[in-house]
Parts: structure tokens; sequence; C-alpha cells
């Protein structure tokens, strides 16, 4: 009998003799219960580490699109030490066999080799479709999907994504990130679905439904919570924030997302208000689980255990670390280098300085989620579901999604481009594929062109193919130029300039900036090409809101493409040349200085004008959020509430009147805002409480309604708990306002 029947056997008999568990009846199967009543302590702390692949590799061979294990660290790992999980890939990207074929030698020794045969749970970042697996179909980053204000496409891309995981044969994806992008310098920032709360928690919602809507797919809310509110903008440093503010900006999407069924969770690396999260059990527990309700569990981010020690210094000892982040509340340590953890782990119990009752909690949920996810029954998933793998009609959708999300800024009448135009296409983003899909494709960093599928369009390749007349002088790498003196005298002969510019990939720290400038020598490749007098359309195809003032102000058009993914060269070409009619919004405010980084929903006191005159915001960015331009327009009248009062339990209905007043069919999200007049908390000038997406013909007119309730209008006051305080209030939809009172 192989280990894994005997534990099967063992399992069975506990069952007849015991019965349900009664403690743990709601939340535990008897598999799960019997499991863990066997285990040995070594057994149960091994389940709680999380190991990178990279441990146990052999650094001598790697098969064409594949791994190779070495046998013995492996087996060190699963079988002596127990591991549960491991997670990410080695230097680049598998294929699909490559996984099918890594995950089965893996389980295979989980399963058969180990004594109670438990699988292990692989993790992987697929955050903007399945971007570690070769010819996987990569979607827009968060950040341009959120342009599309559209809660089905983010869905359906979710959706598409999960099938792919599971074509990979991973059962565990480290996505969605639900961290606001409330500071632009973050590096982070193109992974967030922007700066609103509203849009994050109701797009997260969709992300999380789609990644687990099969039921063999875990999402990750990451990272809880307020990792993106750090003061410097930099990756993984102290955000100074009070209890309000996450409360009210950073801890509501990852609430809706627990709500919605979020199986797991991984902390944020950085700390609140000199509290590393790793060691809150505040955060971790009082909050997350008390609070939130959350059950299922929660990984360390990266090394960020010894973190605890080494870099935040709030542990002496790496055995003070591990029991801080126990205590705090997390349930599995991306340790994820070697055993230290769990070494410690066992240390703790031993001397009774730990119960083992509390690593029984953790190992529990980890048992559910595996046996949740159906890896007791298949743990290598991937080769029956191959055929859901890179399908045209999923390819299709990312096209959609990076059409979807192209929002146009700035249109003098240029854009369209003819087709028999002369054309110069010059900017360092124009022959990228990185710059095209940013971070997080096929390597970490995504910086490798030559990763990408043969065939696979750069921004000039599209527009070639769709016009004549196409000269490309490349001008400036991302950062140093070229020969920028070539670029403006091949613009002088073109009748428009297509000059892109913006960000080549980046991940994590590694994109930390000190300036949010564009560099310099983009900058002047800007101004060379622009003071000649021929029109110049700027693309920006980078994955945060460099500045690019004064030389925005002096382009013909401006079209902000964000990072959208492989289908993205097509998408930018097709807006270029009108065969897509673009609709983003942007999902953040687009700054035009480097000090002044305001979000959409500052206070009033924070952008007061310099003058004698104080009342009136002085709120200038380069583009506000939600600023989108189309190649038809849409007017908006007749803003009218069911009632001019509402109480507070109740909820009023808002309609407007759309109307596509050009001459071409578009897409158009309505956004609606509310603004409070008077609240014993200085209120927002405004902020978004629901949108909606319509298709509108020429002419054509519709009535777009909301229901807002009134508990919409809620705000954290001092004492960190939601208020609603009566008083007039403001609904504004684009350029209407209409006004009616809580009572
Ligand atoms: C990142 C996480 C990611 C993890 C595993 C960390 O460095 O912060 O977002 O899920 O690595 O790759």
């Amino acid at each position: 009998m192989t280990n894994r029947a005997l534990a099967f056997s063992f399992a069975l008999i506990a069952f007849i003799i015991a019965g349900t568990h009664p403690a743990a009846a709601q939340r535990a199967s008897d598999r799960v219960e019997n499991l863990l009543s066997e285990m040995t302590l070594e057994e149960k702390v091994g389940q709680m580490v999380q190991l990178t692949i990279g441990t146990v590799v052999r650094e001598d061979g790697h098969p064409d699109g594949g791994i190779a294990l070495d046998a013995g660290l492996l087996r060190e790992a699963l079988v002596e030490r127990h591991i549960g999980s491991l997670l990410n890939v080695h230097q680049a990207s598998l294929s699909i066999e490559g996984w099918h074929t890594l995950i089965e030698e893996i389980q295979s020794v989980a399963t058969n080799d180990t004594r109670l045969g438990i699988p292990v749970i692989y993790g992987i970042d697929a955050v903007h479709g399945q971007n570690y697996t070769r010819e996987g179909t990569i979607f827009p980053h968060n950040i341009g999907l959120a342009a599309a204000f559209d809660r089905e496409l983010v869905r359906d891309a979710a959706r598409i994504t999960a099938k792919e995981v599971t074509a990979s044969s991973q059962t565990w994806n480290f996505s969605p990130v639900l961290d606001v992008g409330r500071i632009p310098l973050w590096p982070r920032y193109y992974e967030t679905f922007g700066e609103d709360p509203l849009v994050t928690s109701k797009l997260g919602v969709e992300a999380v439904k789609g990644l687990q809507e099969s039921g063999r797919v875990a999402a990750t809310l990451k990272h809880y919570v307020g990792y993106s509110g750090s003061d410097v903008g930099r990756d993984r440093t102290p955000a100074n924030l009070t209890e309000r503010v996450v409360r009210e900006d950073y801890l509501p999407p990852f609430a809706a997302a627990i709500e919605a069924g979020a199986l797991t969770v991984m902390i944020n690396s950085g700390e609140i208000d000199g509290r590393p999260v790793h060691a809150s059990r505040y955060w971790l527990t009082d909050v997350l689980r008390d609070e939130l309700g959350f059950e299922g569990v929660a990984v360390t981010d990266w090394l960020d255990v010894v973190f605890l020690h080494t870099r935040h210094r709030v542990a002496p000892t790496m055995r003070d670390a591990v029991k801080m982040a126990v205590e705090a509340g997390i349930d599995m340590s991306m340790t994820p280098y070697d055993y230290e953890f769990a070494d410690r782990l066992l240390d703790l119990v031993q001397t009774g300085e730990m119960s083992e009752s509390r690593v029984d909690e953790s190992v529990r949920r980890i048992l559910v989620l595996k046996e949740r996810l159906g890896l007791f029954n298949n743990p290598n998933p991937g080769p029956e579901r191959a055929s859901e793998f890179g399908l045209p009609e999923s390819v299709e959708r990312a096209r959609q999604a990076a059409r979807a999300t192209m929002t146009l800024l700035e249109n003098d009448g240029t854009l369209p481009l003819r087709r028999d135009a002369r054309i110069l296409v010059t900017g360092p983003a124009a022959n990228s594929l990185t710059a095209l899909n940013g971070g997080w494709t096929y390597t970490w960093q995504g910086v490798d062109d030559s990763d990408f599928p043969a065939g696979t369009q750069s921004v000039i390749d599209a527009i070639r193919e769709r016009a004549g007349s196409v000269e490309y002088v490349p001008g400036a790498t991302f950062d140093s130029e070229i020969d920028i003196d070539a670029a403006a005298r091949a613009a002088r002969d073109a009748d428009v300039v297509v000059l892109a510019l913006g960000e080549d990939g980046y991940a994590e720290w590694v994109g930390d900036i000190d300036d949010l400038r564009l560099p310099d020598a983009q900058l002047r490749l800007a101004d060379a090409v622009i003071s000649t007098g021929t029109p110049v359309v700027l693309v920006l195809i980078e994955g945060r809101p460099r500045i690019i003032h004064p030389h925005a102000d002096r382009a013909a058009a401006v079209l902000m493409a964000y990072t959208p993914g492989m289908e993205g060269a097509a998408a930018i070409a097709d807006v270029l040349f009108g065969n897509h009619n673009p609709g983003g919004r942007l999902p953040f405010t687009y700054p035009r200085y480097p000090n002044a980084l305001d979000t959409y929903d500052h206070r009033l006191t924070q952008r007061l004008g310099r003058g004698f005159d104080r009342e009136e915001d002085a709120f200038n960015p380069q583009w506000e959020f939600g600023h989108g331009l189309s190649y038809t327009t849409f007017d908006y009248s007749n803003l009218r509430l069911s009632s001019d009062a509402v109480g507070r339990g109740g909820s009023i209905r808002v309609e407007v009147d759309v109307t596509n007043s050009g001459d071409r069919e578009g897409r158009h999200s309505v956004l609606l805002f509310t603004r409070q007049h008077y609240a014993s908390l200085t209120p927002p000038v405004r902020r978004l409480r629901d949108f909606t997406t319509i298709d509108l013909v020429a002419g054509e007119t519709s009535t777009v309604s909301f229901d807002l309730p009134a508990s919409a209008l809620r705000f954290v006051g001092q004492d960190g708990s939601w208020q609603l305080e009566s008083g007039p209030f403001d609904v504004i939809v684009e350029d209407l306002t209409a006004t009616f009172e809580l009572r």
C-alpha cells in the first residue's frame, strides 16, 4: 500500500471511530481533521513553510521549456522537512508541458513518498494573465483594466487567467493586488486598479470571483493592508497612515473581497504607523479575522519574517521574529529559501512558548485550502485541462481588454490618422515589447524582448501594418539619447509624428524612482520633435503617470496606453487609425508637477490657491481622474433624483440622460460622485460612489440610473468607525449637479 493510500485508510478508520470533529464541524472536513490528528509537530510546522522553486533545482540543467529538479533537495524539502508549499518560477517562464512535468515530479514525491501523502500547493504570480507560462494569454495590467471601468471585463480576464493557471497545473494565484494606488511614484502602481477605493473594491471583487469561479484556483488579496500608502513612494517603505485613513482608503477593497469569498491573503511587507504589518496582531487577527471574518490562509510576503529581525528591527532574534509573526496571525511563511522558520517554530512549541493548538489552527486552514482546491483528488490538474490554455477566444478577450483600456487624453483633430499620411514613429516605447507588457511578464522584471513569442507586435510593427509611409527613428532609449537630431529632421519631413514614450518593464523595488518626471532623454526628444511644428501624437506606455509637463500641452494628441499587454500594439494602432473608438477614462489623477500629487478626492484645504482669494479649489493636474475623450461626444442632461431628501436607512435613485452627440458609435463610462457640504471631519471635494458603462450609437440617448444608498455616503470618523452625518449632499455626474438632504 502506498503512503497515500495508507493515509486515506487511517482517515477512513478515524472517521468511522470519531465521526465528525465537533469543534471544526463547519470549517474542516473529516479528512482534514483526521490528517491533523495524525500529523507530528514537524509535519505540521512544515505545512506552514513555502519555499521558492529555486531552492530545489539543479543549477546545471534547464531542459528546454522546463526546470530540472534536484531529486535530493526536493526529497529533503518534502520528505524530511514536510514542506507544504512551493512557489514561483526559476529565472524564466516555462512551457505548459514544462509546468506539467515539474508539478508531476513534485506531487509524486509529496503524495507517494511522504508519510501522509499531503499534496503540495503551488503558488504563482499570474497577475495579468498567465504571465509565467510561455504563450500564456497576457492581459493589460490592472491600472489599464481599471480605465475601462468595466466589471465584466475584469471578471472575464480573471476567469481566463484561472483557466490558464489550472492548465499550467497551479492552484494558487497571488492576485489580485488590492492596494489602492494613491502615490504615483510607487513602483507597483501599475498592479493597482488606480487611486479610488471604490473602483478597487468593485473590480477586486470581480477579479476574485473570476479567479475562483471554477473552484480550482485560490485568489490572494494582496498586500494586506496599507502597502501602497508609503510616505516616500518607494517599495516596502513605511506608511505613516492613521487608522482612520487605513480604514477609509485602504481597507475597503480587502473587506469587499473577503466578503466575496477570497480564499487567501498575502501580508503587506511594509509597516503602518511604525508597526510592521507582519508583526501586527491588531491588523492580522483583530481586524482581518475577528472583524472582517476572514477564514482562509494568510501567507507572508517574501522573506518578511526574516525582515522583522534584519530590517524592521522589531525582533532582536529570528526566534522572536517567528514568534511575533505567528502570534500576529500568519499561517504560512514564504521563507522562501530555507527552514529556519520551521526550526524556530518547532522550538517555540517544544519549549511551551507557543501552543500546538495555534499551529493546528494554521495547518487546518492550509489543509482546508488544499482540499477545497481539489488537490487531494488531483494534485496535477494541468494535463487534463491543457486544452483550455491559450484559446483564440481568450486572446480575443485580451485584445478587447487592451482596446478598452485606451484612454485618449488630448486630441486637436489630428487623430484618427490618415493611412496615407507620411508618419514618423519615434521614441523608446515604439519598438519595445517589454514596455507594452510591463513587469511580471515571463520574468519577474519583464525586460527581455526575446522572451516573447515570434510575431508579437511592437507599436512600430502595428503601425506599419496599417499605413503606407512609415519611417522609424528611435531618438532615445528609455533613459539616454540615441539620435534626437535625426528624429527632429525626420519630423520636419513628416505629416505627423507618433512619439511613444514611457517606461520599460520593472517590478517591485527595482522600479523605485526619485523623479516622477519622464527621464531627461525622453523629454528632450519630445521637445525636439514638437518644436518642429509637425503635429505630434504622444503615446504614453507606462505603469504610472510620469510627468510630461510642459510637453504634453504642446502635443496635438495624447493617448494613454498604460501597459496594455500582448495585444497592446494592435490596440494602440487601432485607436491611432480610428478602427477603435477609445472609451477609457483615467482611474487616477495625472499630475502636472512633481510636488502636486493630490488625488481627485483631496480636501479643499489641501489645494487652496496662492493669492488672497483662498476659497477656491486650485486643483490643476495635467488630467483629472475620470478624464478620457472619444472620437464621438457624449452630452449629459436631465440629472434627476427620486427625492430631494433621504433617510439614513434609505436610498435615492439618480437618473441622467446621456446622448451620443457625435457621428460614431462609442463606449462610455458614467461616473457618479457625491460631495458632502459639511461634516464633522473635513469632507473630500468629491468621492466616487458608483459607475457603469454604456454603448451608444450616434444620436442615441440612454437613461442611466444608479441606486445610491445613504450608507454609501459614510466616512470613517476619528474613532475609526464608519459614520453617516446628515445634511446636504451634491450628486455630481459629469458637469451636472443636483442636491439632496440626508436626514
Ligand atoms: C511580492 C509579491 C509576490 C511574491 C511572490 C513578492 O516579492 O511582493 O507580490 O506575490 O513576491 O512572488
